[in-house]
């Protein structure tokens, strides 16, 4: 990529033609000592990772980038940030939508993107305690004009609804989004992104069944709880709160 694109301040970018991943790229450059508030984009990903170690296919088109923070907030609150950068990657999305389509974008517990239904961008956010402080990436993958066809959750990308968006210009409004929404939660707490999270949030109230890693659970999406965890009703009236998972719908 030419041009390094315009940041919000304290923000550098480091655009890459070609990369493993923009995640392991970011973490190799925390553990050589380098600040947080560096972003990784690359055109392309050589070994592109989803969560629960599955691949992610990153051919040139698509939005990769991951975001290395030091340290963004006390160890009890860090389970709230996968939320607070869904609502950041749903702003930008959101900005590129004309306005009659926003409503079809919702968010999938904790952090995939909906698009009418399929999912359009996911997250993969890793860290490591180190000497110097806990460093934290937040990966970031938007489906501009590309999509896999055998996930376990269907996808879809932005051309294949008739929005031709450039992956540099997603990430300029990302990374303006993204500062914003990482502000709010250090200045002035959860309590309140946690609405807005809920506000575009896919299923509530609905039959929901969440693939855990060693069972699967069906119950009615009952909300988040105050740290962001997803509270599940299950058939015998009893409450769960879970941490990780994925969600599917109906
Ligand atoms: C998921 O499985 O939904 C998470 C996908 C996360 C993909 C992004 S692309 C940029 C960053 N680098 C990676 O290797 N993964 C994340």
């Amino acid at each position: 990529m030419a041009d390094a694109p315009d940041l919000p301040f304290g923000y550098r970018v480091l655009a890459l033609g070609e990369v493993d991943s923009t995640n392991l790229f970011a973490l190799d450059r925390a553990r050589a000592g380098v600040p947080g508030g560096l972003w990784i984009l690359a055109e392309r990903q050589s070994a592109g990772r989803g969560r629960q170690g599955r691949a992610w296919v990153s051919e040139p088109g698509n939005l990769y980038c991951s975001l290395l923070l030091r340290d963004p907030a006390p160890a009890a609150n860090l389970g709230e940030l996968p939320l607070v950068a869904a609502l950041a990657v749903h702003d930008a999305v959101a900005d590129m939508l004309p306005p009659d389509r926003r409503p079809a974008l919702e968010i999938k517990w904790p952090n995939d993107l909906l698009l009418a239904g399929a999912k359009i961008s996911g997250m993969l956010i890793e860290g490591e305690a180190r000497p110097e402080g806990r460093v934290v990436v937040i990966g970031i993958g938007v489906n501009c004009r590309h999509h896999p066809s055998d996930t376990p959750y269907p996808a879809t990308d932005l051309a294949a609804s008739g929005l031709d968006v450039a992956p540099g210009d997603l990430f300029v409004a990302l990374a303006a989004r993204f500062a914003r929404r990482l502000g709010e939660w250090q200045g002035g707490g959860f309590d309140r992104l946690r609405e807005a999270w809920l506000a575009r949030a896919r299923g509530l109230g609905k039959a929901i069944t969440v693939r855990l890693p060693g069972e699967t659970v069906d119950g009615l999406f009952d909300g988040l709880d105050a740290a962001g965890r997803l509270v599940l009703r299950t058939r015998d009236g009893r409450t769960r709160t879970i941490s990780a998972g994925d969600v599917f719908f109906g």
